[in-house]
């Protein structure tokens, strides 16, 4: 590995922006997520390489949350590292995430949304990542515990103090974050996204979600677009040892991977007929809406981060192909 990383020139050629909502901020439309993969795991190596082949394709938001790894807090760590001994001179072209409110250390205080525990948080992750602020701190969920009131003004407070230039929340439920985003705009504070779980497999949000955040002007940012990897080249045959699937993960277990067998096989057609593969189709089928802002995707290589980035280059599907997806997906 070289010591001194120099970023690619022709980087932001290669990549699409577009406005998180109603704010000035753009986000790539294609973002790289550190929830597994970053971690304890990793032997520095892959990290580096997802992050490099990320940012030199014009990557530039790099979602984490406190608890990310595993375990916990390792992958703030790892970036934390990267960002140490190669990313310095691109700080200002980053946007770095992160997120509090699930459980990340013992006891009363480790989880949710109570001031106390966020205020600690945020100063853990910046410690983590050896950064003076991130760029987007996120609810990361609705804590029905703790006053809204409670949560919102110590994300306005962290604003205030410097630790973080913009609010995201994260898997709220509408009439909450209706609620939420009165309370950030009463106190001026430029809350600028939610982030959902969407996908050719979970489309929940389109039910209500997606038109909420265009009239509230926020931006959406998915999550696991691919559903985990499901959505992707991965699973066509069974599974693979190296994969999510195989390796014990609550998140996506062999049976789901068994159940959805004949809907990945009959998606891969239609994606084969389209000049791309599974994972690209998954990916620009969201991005051809303009209500999505960004696609965060996680990968285990810098392969998939370079295959996914492919999406962007057809993002427009006839009605026939739509049709046909409907049709696969029942
Ligand atoms: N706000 C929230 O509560 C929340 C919740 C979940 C996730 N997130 C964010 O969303 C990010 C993405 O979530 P996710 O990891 O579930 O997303 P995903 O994009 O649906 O799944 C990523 C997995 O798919 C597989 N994959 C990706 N590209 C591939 C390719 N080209 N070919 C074959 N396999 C491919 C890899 O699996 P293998 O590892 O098996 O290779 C990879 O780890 C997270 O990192 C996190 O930042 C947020």
């Amino acid at each position: 590995m070289e010591k001194t990383y120099k970023a690619d020139c022709g980087r932001y050629d290669r990549m699409e922006y577009a406005r998180c909502g109603n704010s000035g901020l753009l986000l790539p439309r294609i973002s790289l997520g550190f929830w597994h993969n970053f971690g304890e795991s990793d032997d520095g190596d892959a990290g580096r390489n997802m992050v490099f082949s990320a940012f030199d394709r014009g990557i530039t938001y790099f979602d984490l949350a406190n608890n990310y790894g595993p375990p916990p807090g390792s992958a703030e760590i790892c970036l934390g590292r990267i960002l140490h001994d190669h990313l310095k001179p691109y700080r200002d072209e980053l946007i770095i995430a992160t997120k509090a409110g699930h459980a990340m250390w013992p006891g009363p205080y480790g989880d949710w949304g109570s001031r106390k525990s966020l205020m600690a948080s945020i100063d853990q992750s910046l410690r983590r990542m050896r950064l003076d602020y991130v760029d987007i701190f996120y609810s990361h969920r609705y804590d029905p515990q703790t006053p809204l009131e409670e949560t919102m003004t110590t994300l306005a407070d962290i604003v205030r103090k410097g630790k973080a230039l913009y609010v995201g929340l994260s898997k709220y439920p509408a009439d909450k974050l209706k609620e939420a985003v009165e309370w950030l705009r009463k106190m001026q504070v430029p809350v600028v996204v939610h982030q959902v779980r969407y996908s050719l497999f979970v489309r929940d949000p389109e039910t209500e979600l997606l038109e909420l955040h265009r009239s509230l002007g926020l931006g959406t940012v998915s999550f696991s677009p691919l559903a985990g990897g499901l959505l992707s080249g991965k699973y066509l045959s069974g599974i693979p040892a190296r994969s999510r699937a195989a390796s014990d993960s609550p998140f996506l277990t062999p049976e789901t991977v068994r159940n959805k067998q004949g809907q990945i096989n009959a998606l891969h057609e239609v994606a084969f007929s389209r000049g791309q593969t599974l994972s690209q189709m998954a990916i620009a089928w969201q991005l051809r809406d303009d209500r999505v802002c960004s696609v965060l995707c996680g990968a285990s290589s810098a392969d998939q981060i370079q295959e996914n980035i492919g999406a962007l280059s057809n993002m427009r599907f006839t009605s026939s192909e739509l049709n046909r997806i409907s049709e696969i997906l029942g």
